[in-house]
């Protein structure tokens, strides 16, 4: 354990790892915080897996050498469900996953029916598919890998909210029901939120939801990680600063907004690169 305030970086290709960064600030306020979006790429999810490995170590490289962090939190599930062995394999500094949570969802699901939403990068993994074998054998599980809920994410946080419709058409095949011999009907009852752009939408996606289910979050699970990581930090401390950098340049005044909403400041002048 360290006895100075850590250094973390919170990485992902556009805003959703903010939903990562908020659990993780509250478990250690006097970390000083880096958040990376490497939005010149967005969406990851379209990616060729050889193509976003490349990237990601090109540029996670970069952030090391330029930063030093104490260690990486890649808040993003289409990254780390390809890129972690590769990046722990190149780099010395140790790195959080976000992944999507098959095994909660299991243990919660009572109908045994649980739907994992996801980019389609996440859904198409051997590692996501190895942990529906591994931990769900018993369970119907259905993979919805969807190309736009991403882009709404971040559209809304520009200011420019997708509609009702638009949004109830991407989580609709999370929804589904089965009949059983005896006439029993069993519904999906857990949505995993395995993107960590949708928990920005999370109000929405329970208000469009045709019957409720229990939507689960990975980023308290990710927050706690960091703490066992890095240990507990002091009882009391004075905030650590929060800092962002967009790859594709500084953004516009929405978004510069809503990171403040989320207690970062943004670096008006520096881009990632
Ligand atoms: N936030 C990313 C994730 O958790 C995905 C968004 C993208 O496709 O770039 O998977």
């Amino acid at each position: 354990m360290m006895s100075r305030s850590p250094r973390i970086l919170v990485f992902d290709s556009g805003l959703g790892g903010l939903t990562v960064f908020r659990e993780i600030v509250r478990a250690r306020p006097d970390a000083t915080f880096l958040y990376v979006a490497d939005d010149a790429a967005f969406p990851y999810g379209a990616w060729r897996e050889p193509d976003l490995v490349a990237r990601l170590i090109d540029q996670i490289g970069t952030l090391i050498a330029a930063h030093g962090p104490d260690c990486v939190v890649m808040a993003c599930n289409t990254a780390s469900t390809l890129a972690l062995p590769a990046l722990r394999a190149r780099f010395a500094t140790p790195f959080v996953g976000t992944v999507p949570a098959i095994k909660p969802a299991a243990e919660r699901s009572q109908s045994r029916l649980f739907s994992v939403l996801a980019t389609p990068g996440t859904v198409a993994r051997d590692y996501t598919r190895d942990l529906v074998r591994s931990y769900a054998g018993d369970c119907d599980v259905t993979l919805v890998g969807s190309a736009r809920l991403a882009g709404m994410a971040e559209a809304q946080m520009h200011g420019e909210p997708a509609s009702d419709a638009e949004i109830g058409a991407e989580i609709a095949p999370c929804f589904a029901s089965v009949t059983d011999a005896d006439g029993t009907v069993r519904r999906t009852d857990v949505i995993t939120l395995s993107c960590t752009h949708y928990p920005l939408l999370l109000p929405r996606l329970q208000a469009l939801a045709p019957w409720p289910v229990t939507w689960i979050d990975p980023a308290p699970a990710i927050a706690r990680r960091v703490v066992q990581l890095l240990g507990p930090g002091p009882a009391h401390s004075l905030a650590g600063e929060a800092t962002a950098l967009f790859s594709a340049g500084p953004p516009g005044p929405e978004v510069v907004r809503a990171l403040a909403g989320f207690g970062v400041d943004c670096d008006s002048k520096a881009s990632a690169r």
